[in-house]
């Protein structure tokens, strides 16, 4: 894994935004993965400027969202699929068929999980992931304990997930328990991932991500088995503030 140490999480943000746009500008069809929560929101502000001082074009890209709650209508404002419309697909000026979201609502689950999972193998695989990490070291919404093998699915939220992600909703009984997130197998199978790490909260994620034992007790450690890893995190997240 490369490391990048940054001073805070600005700097983060112009860091990944940076690769980001390299990356758009040398691959012939890019192929982004994206995560959500509060971690990239520095970085899709960013392309957002960029796009509009007309110094990038998306119309060669590809998207794919990392996950979905179960339940949620796009429409609702805590649905992930409302997040990156907002904060960043409907300011590019995108074509629907460059954006993937897995679909919450789909009559059959497993059905979906499959399309989604297909759907990301037919574009030749994701060339850019950006990710972020939960405490417990998800990736995706893949908890702890969660097969290093798995694919796109529908997985089980944890307590401690839906305590700290009910912030983004009204309380936490509105949180879905379930979700669909790309598996730990599709996560790894990007060719490139950047992992984004802010703030002194993570401190001991970061420290087992980067130094800690690979178990799928930790999902967050497989990373350390990537060919192509960077981490970018500030010194709050490194313990040094
Ligand atoms: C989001 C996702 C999650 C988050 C993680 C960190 O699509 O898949 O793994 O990246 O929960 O969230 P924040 O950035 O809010 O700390």
């Amino acid at each position: 894994m490369k490391v990048i140490k940054v001073k805070d999480y600005e700097i983060m943000s112009d860091k990944v935004c940076e690769m980001f746009i390299d990356r758009l500008q040398t691959i012939t069809n890019p192929v982004f993965g994206l995560a959500t929560g509060s971690t990239p929101k520095g970085l899709y502000k960013r392309l957002v400027k960029r796009y509009n001082a007309g110094d990038i074009k998306f119309d060669r890209a590809t998207f794919f969202n990392l996950d979905e709650y179960i339940g949620l209508d796009p429409s609702n404002p805590s649905s992930y699929t409302y997040y990156l419309t907002h904060k960043l697909y409907k300011h590019i000026n995108l074509s629907p068929e460059q954006i993937n979201f897995p679909n919450g609502n789909a009559a059959d689950l497993k059905v979906e999980c499959e399309r989604y999972e297909q759907k990301i193998a037919e574009t030749g695989q994701i060339d850019l992931q950006i990710l972020g990490v939960g405490i417990n070291g998800h990736i995706g919404f893949n908890e702890p304990g969660t097969s290093f093998n798995s694919r796109t699915g529908v997985v089980q939220l944890t307590e401690s997930t839906l305590r700290v992600n009910s912030r983004f909703f009204g309380s936490i009984d509105e949180i879905p328990h379930r979700a669909i997130t790309m598996g730990i197998g599709t996560i790894m199978e990007s060719k490139e991932i950047i992992m984004l790490v802010s703030g002194a909260h993570k401190a001991d994620t970061l420290k087992r991500m980067l130094h800690g034992k690979v178990t799928e007790d930790f999902p967050a450690s497989i990373l350390q088995k990537h060919p192509r890893v960077t981490v970018i995190a500030d010194e709050a997240a490194f313990g040094e503030t």
